[in-house]
Formats: C-alpha cells, structure tokens, sequence
C-alpha cells in the first residue's frame, strides 16, 4: 500500500514557542512515522503579510528550520523544504488566480479576521488576498491526501478543495481533495491566559533561556481566587495546570490535590513547572545549537529537499499545462 502523502507548512515570521511545539511539531513528527512528509517554509505567504520588514524572514528561516529538526523532523524521512525554492508554486498560483472568483476571496474568514486584527502592518494589499490561493497550490501541487493544520487554517482548506475541484471540472481531473487533519493537542495558552502569539508577548520560545523561561513561567497568571498560600486554588481556572496537563500528565492528579489542599503555593507550583519544561527544553535547545554553528548542514537539507519536492512539483504542474492545453 502506498503511503499517504501530506504536506504542510509554517511562515517564518518569528522565533518558534510552545505553541508550536505541541501544537504542529509534535504532530509533524508523529505523522512523519507513517506517510511521506512534506514540509514547508512557507516564505511567499510571511511576506505577504511581512513585506515592509522582508530581511527578518530570511533569519527567521534557518533559525525556524533548526528549531524544527531538533523537534525531532528527520530529514532522511521527510522532505524539508523553502516554498519559494521551488518555483512551481508561484506559477500554479498564477494558473489558480485565474480561475478563482474573488468573491470566494473576500469571504474568506481568516481574511476578514486578519484586515482587522492586524490593521496596523497595512495588508489591505492584492497579495494578501491571495493568500490562500497559494496555499491551495501549496497543497494541490504535491497531491496531498492530508494537510495538518489548526483550526484557524480550516477555511483555507476548503478553499483549497472547492479550488481543486473547479479546476478538475473546468478541465480535467488532476487535482485529488485533501482532508484537514485536526491536531489534537489542547491549544496551549500564553503566559497571560490569551492565545500564545508573538503579537501579544506573551511566548514561551523554544530557544528561551534558562533563566527567561524561569522568568516567564515565574510570571504567568494563576488561579485569581488563590491570594495567600493558605486559599485553597482552582486548577481547572489557573493556565499553569493546564501546562502540567500538556507537559506531565501523569503528575496533573498531585498537582490538583497540592493545589485544592494549598500544601504547594503557586511560586514553588511555577517553579517546579518551569523544571519540567526545562527538562523537555534541553535537549532541543542542545541540537539546535550544534545546528546553528554549522548552518551548512541545514542548508543542505533544504537544498535536497527542494530538488525532491521540485521533482513532485514540477510532474503536476505539467499535468496542469497539459489539462488546459497551455505550452508545456
Ligand atoms: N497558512 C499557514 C499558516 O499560517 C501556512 C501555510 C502555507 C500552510 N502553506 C501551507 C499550511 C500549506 C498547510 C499547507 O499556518
Ligand atoms: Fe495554579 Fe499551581 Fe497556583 Fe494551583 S498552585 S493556582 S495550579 S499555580
């Protein structure tokens, strides 16, 4: 039986954190097991959004790619790969920018969302909303059976699929639909209780130190109810034994019963938190570090992975060509 074949992708917009750890990572490394893995810098669409500050992407690139392989992305049974060194995409892009109604464009969820959010960096631009005709060549160009994303990303899919499925029927069927693959991790909030967001400071980066990741932890919110160490707390309020759920489940039930009976304060309960992840930290931070001081090998990584996925690509996209009849 052939394996199934998924791609998925990340923007190289700023340092990793916990979020995506265990919210895309883990679950990369996971599936990396049992199919045939391809996974992205996705560098065109951090500039659509990035484009007035274009050199952070390219340091946040290799740096990105590092914190991936010390995750535990292996290069031997994945292919790792910069979206914009396979030219490919930009040209199916063009092909499906054709045929996309922009009304399918300017519905999109994720777009009326991000003009509001975002509506200082000025993305009121004709890329941006294009952004996820991209990702659907993204996906569409490697033939992907699964894409695993967050729920934020589920509107792009569906674009991706209703896209596929308007080019098979406008000229022939080469394009297969993707399903989403939900992780399902319980997302991990930041230290102020909000979504873990660079936006927001609040992270926790993978290549925190050890004294910022004690700082960070120290300063989480907890339980507000628990004031003096003699108030008995409540963990299902507080962010730090959600952490614990994460991080040490086999540990959660003593940390209920220490926090309900206050035989633990919240200060010694953070610190021994900060411990643990610590302990997940370190030998991460270890890889990346021997990563980042020969930055070769990463480069040549991303280089064969580029000539693999070069190889898928360009196969569809001559299918493409040929399908509408375009010069091959
Ligand atoms: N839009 C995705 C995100 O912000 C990144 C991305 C680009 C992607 N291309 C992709 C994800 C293709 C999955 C598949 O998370
Ligand atoms: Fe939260 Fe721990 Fe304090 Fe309980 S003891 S409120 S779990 S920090």
């Amino acid at each position: 039986m052939t394996k199934k074949r998924i791609l998925s992708g990340m923007r190289p917009t700023g340092k990793l954190h916990l979020g995506h750890l265990v919210g895309a990572l883990d679950n990369w490394v996971k599936l990396q097991q049992e199919c045939e893995c391809f996974f992205m810098v996705a560098d065109w669409h951090a500039l659509m959004s990035e484009y007035s500050r274009p050199s952070d992407i390219q340091i946040n690139i290799l740096d990105n790619v590092a914190d991936w392989i010390s995750c535990g992305i292996n290069s031997k049974k994945s292919t790792i790969f910069i979206q914009s060194e396979v030219k490919e995409h930009l040209e199916l892009y063009m092909i499906l920018s054709c045929l996309v109604p922009l009304g399918w464009l300017e519905r999109c969820p994720t777009y009326k969302e991000q003009l509001k959010e975002l509506d200082k960096k000025d993305i009121n631009t004709y890329g941006f909303l294009g952004y996820p005709v991209l990702q659907a060549a993204d996906i569409l160009l490697y033939k992907a059976d699964g894409v695993p994303v967050g729920e934020d990303q589920l509107p792009h899919l569906e674009l991706t699929r209703e896209i596929g499925r308007r080019f098979n029927h406008l000229y022939k069927d080469v394009f297969k639909d993707p399903q989403a693959i939900l992780t399902q991790v319980p997302r991990l909030f930041g230290l102020d209780g909000r979504k873990m967001s660079k936006s927001y400071g609040n992270t926790l980066n993978l290549s925190d130190t050890e004294k910022s990741i004690r700082e960070k932890v120290g300063m989480m919110f907890t339980d507000p109810k628990r004031i003096k160490f003699t108030d008995p707390g409540h963990p299902k309020e507080c962010n730090v034994y959600s952490y614990y759920n994460v991080f040490s489940s086999s540990i959660t039930d003593e940390v209920f019963n220490w926090c309900t009976n206050s035989t633990v304060g919240c200060t010694e309960c953070k610190k021994r938190l900060a411990d643990i992840l610590l302990k997940k930290l370190f030998p991460i931070q270890e890889k990346r570090e021997e990563l980042l001081k020969e930055k070769s090998t990463i480069k040549k990584i991303l280089k064969e992975g580029a000539e693999k996925a070069s190889e898928v690509a360009s196969s569809t996209l001559g299918e493409v060509k040929k399908a509408m009849g375009l010069y091959v």
